[in-house]
């Protein structure tokens, strides 16, 4: 399995892994603000944007295994990988299954905790939902969450390209995600025994992975740091992209050994 991946810039390597339902599409502000500071490396997770799905039965185990292998191919032993939402999923199955590959560790907008009874069900509902009737549930139910609040009422046409976003993601792609993630193992035990310096980022206004959630990731790693980004919800790196983008060069520029704006000690 090669992912389809874009990269852009020199230096060290950042790996970013997208959102669910999108693709590397959604980190086009990351490829432009960060590559004068790092080399940004963004695949399409399987099945998204420009990668198969292959055969694999749902996981994101596998999801971390492909991002391994992508490593391997691109020629690099150790990188910063991070990930938002779904991607920081990914990126907490890498801290489990590949420590050794990591440099550090960007957790954004995402979670630890594994999903509860009710939440893997509805998972299941809309992966049946998504393979029989396309993606129109996306845009009903999984939409009107992507977005914080001050981007949903005054910031139409970031608005409208999360739509087109969301939009063009492939219906089985869709259900493989929704039940590779209804999976996913409680991970706070993984990030107790981190190794690797984490940067956990979170916009203030964010409804389905809340401050809350991030704080406890922050608390829970030896070495973590928290950056709460202001008016900006659940697609922090969308909606604040320069706040994004700050955060990011000064964890680089920190890890580095460099001076950089570094974020504050969680
Ligand atoms: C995402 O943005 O990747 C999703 O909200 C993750 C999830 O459904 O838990």
């Amino acid at each position: 399995m090669q992912l389809y991946t874009r990269s852009a810039g020199e230096g060290l390597p950042v790996v970013l892994l997208h959102a669910f339902p999108m693709s590397s599409a959604m980190w086009l502000a990351q490829r432009e603000g960060l590559s004068s500071v790092c080399k940004v490396i963004t695949p399409d997770l399987r099945g998204f944007g420009g990668s198969v799905l292959g055969e694999d039965d749902p996981s994101l185990d596998v999801m971390a295994d492909d991002v391994a292998r992508l490593l391997d191919h691109e020629g690099v032993d150790r990188a910063v990988v991070g990930g938002l939402s779904m991607g920081g999923y990914v990126t907490m199955a890498m801290c489990r299954r590949h420590p050794d590959r990591l440099r550090g560790v960007i957790l954004a907008d995402t979670k630890a905790g594994a999903d509860p009874e009710a939440a893997r069900s509805n998972r299941e509902r809309i992966a049946a939902a998504v393979l029989e009737e396309g993606t129109s549930v996306l845009l009903e139910e999984v939409l009107p969450g992507l977005v914080g609040q001050t981007t949903a009422q005054r910031r139409a046409m970031v608005f409208g390209r999360v739509r087109g976003l969301v939009q063009a993601a492939p219906p089985t792609a869709v259900a493989w995600a929704q039940r590779a993630m209804a999976g996913r193992p409680d991970s706070f035990d993984t990030l107790r025994a981190l190794k690797t310096p984490v940067l956990v980022i979170v916009g203030e206004e964010d409804e389905i992975t809340s401050p809350a959630d991030a704080g406890a990731m922050a608390e829970a790693v030896p070495d973590g740091r928290l950056v709460v980004i202001e008016k900006a919800g659940h697609l922090s790196a969308i909606e604040q992209p320069e706040a994004f983008n700050r955060a990011v060069s000064g964890f680089v520029a920190e890890l580095a050994g460099g001076i950089g704006e570094s974020p504050s000690r969680g």
